[in-house]
């Protein structure tokens, strides 16, 4: 079928949003229509060619939710009409990680999609014959996607999707590194370096948990103002002598739990170092630029700091993405207020636009 899609031609250019092909899901692949797909950071990351896994011709996007419009041979876990929320993490249920009930990193299709490929090692995607990649398994800025069935979450068909689709990625990232990477216990106090998608999320997730305190950090006013909504009891400027101030108020040994959610190697070392002596652990959700390294003096881990990384929040997509739709429909989750801008596909440079200006935390971009 022809589509429209937004292809990355060439890094460091604008995406060309075109005509491009898609054909008929194979084996244990789906075809979906998107109905709602948020502009990730990720995406812009790979336009602008800063990251050196990055291929081109590529449809971008991976923050998708949308129906099932046909199912390919050997399809058992979803029908026509399902709602569904796009994972670029998959969870097949069945390899040893899976299995393991100790990590959210599938094994099962990894060095395929990292390429950008379908499982198969080959593309639905093409234009005059010849192939453009699926970028993160998903390539949700287009009217319709083919994706292999284990990276496709079902959710109730009474979410809006518009909402749901925020759920795809920095959303759950946020939530998830509280309630699965950290596991936050209650009465417990936070501190949450970033208020981006991925650090209100946290808030919200620290909050879910039972947090007595939650202190998010941020440079900007009005994205701490957003935190204070989300949950946070204590919204501070950013600054050098934030681990100090943490330590003061926590009579000196730091908090229960922190968060980085800003991608700066500086602010994971505040982040470590903020971190309770005894058994505060530091949980890293921000990706670094290239080379560089996370600078922790092994004294701040011997007196029991600890740190975890966190991916997609920890959360096993399948299972776990329609539980956390289940609480924000039962109003646990305010995720209209992630919403700041819905463009259309045409629009979706302007979605970058707006994201490094940052302006807004999550532009929308409706189909249809
Ligand atoms: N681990 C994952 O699976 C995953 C998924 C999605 C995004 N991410 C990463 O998470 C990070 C955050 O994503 P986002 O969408 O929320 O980004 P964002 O740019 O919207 O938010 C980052 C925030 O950090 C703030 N900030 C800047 N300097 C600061 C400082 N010194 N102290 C405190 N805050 C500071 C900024 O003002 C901004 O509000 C990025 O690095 C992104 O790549 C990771
Ligand atoms: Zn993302
Ligand atoms: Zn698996």
């Amino acid at each position: 079928m022809r589509i429209r899609a937004a292809v990355l031609e060439e890094f460091g250019k604008p995406l060309n949003v075109t005509d491009v092909d898609l054909d008929e899901p194979r084996a244990g692949e789906v075809l979906v229509r998107l109905v709602a797909c948020g502009v990730c950071h990720t995406d812009l990351y790979t336009a602008s060619g800063v990251d050196p896994s990055g291929y081109a011709p590529t449809v971008l996007g991976h923050e998708g939710a949308g129906v099932v419009e046909r199912i390919g041979p050997g399809v058992t876990s979803l029908a026509v009409g399902d709602h569904v929320v796009t994972l670029f993490a998959p969870q097949c249920r069945e390899c040893e990680h899976c299995r393991s009930g100790r990590t959210n990193l599938c094994l099962a299709i990894r060095e395929q999609q990292n390429q950008g490929y379908l499982p198969d090692g080959t593309t639905r995607l093409s234009r005059d014959g010849e192939p453009i990649r699926h970028f993160m398994g998903t390539s949700t800025f287009a009217e319709y996607t083919v994706m292999p069935e284990i990276a496709l979450a079902k959710v109730r068909p009474d979410a809006p999707l518009e909402a749901a689709c925020l759920f795809a990625c920095g959303l759950s990232t946020g939530l998830g590194a509280a309630m699965y990477t950290a596991q936050v216990r209650e009465a417990a106090t936070c501190v949450v370096f970033g208020a981006g998608m991925v650090g209100l999320g946290a808030v919200a997730g620290c909050r879910l948990q039972g947090a007595e305190r939650i202190i998010c950090v941020d440079l900007s006013e009005e994205r701490l103002a957003m935190a204070t909504a989300q949950g946070a009891t204590d919204v501070w400027q950013a600054g050098p002598d934030i681990v100090q101030r943490i330590q003061q108020e926590t009579r000196g040994f730091g908090a229960d739990y922190t968060f980085e959610a800003t991608g700066l190697v500086k602010v994971m070392q505040q982040a470590v170092e903020a971190a309770r002596m005894g058994w505060g652990l530091c949980t890293v959700a921000g990706v670094a630029g290239k080379g560089e390294t996370l600078d922790v003096i092994p004294r701040w881990l011997i007196q029991g700091r600890r740190i975890a990384g966190s991916s997609f929040g920890g959360v096993r997509g399948r299972d776990q993405v329609p539980q956390l739709i289940d609480r924000y429909m039962a109003g646990e989750i305010d995720v209209d207020a992630f919403i700041s801008h819905r463009i259309t596909l045409a629009e979706v440079n302007r979605g970058f636009e707006l994201m490094e200006a940052q302006d807004g935390i999550r532009s929308v971009i409706q189909f249809g």
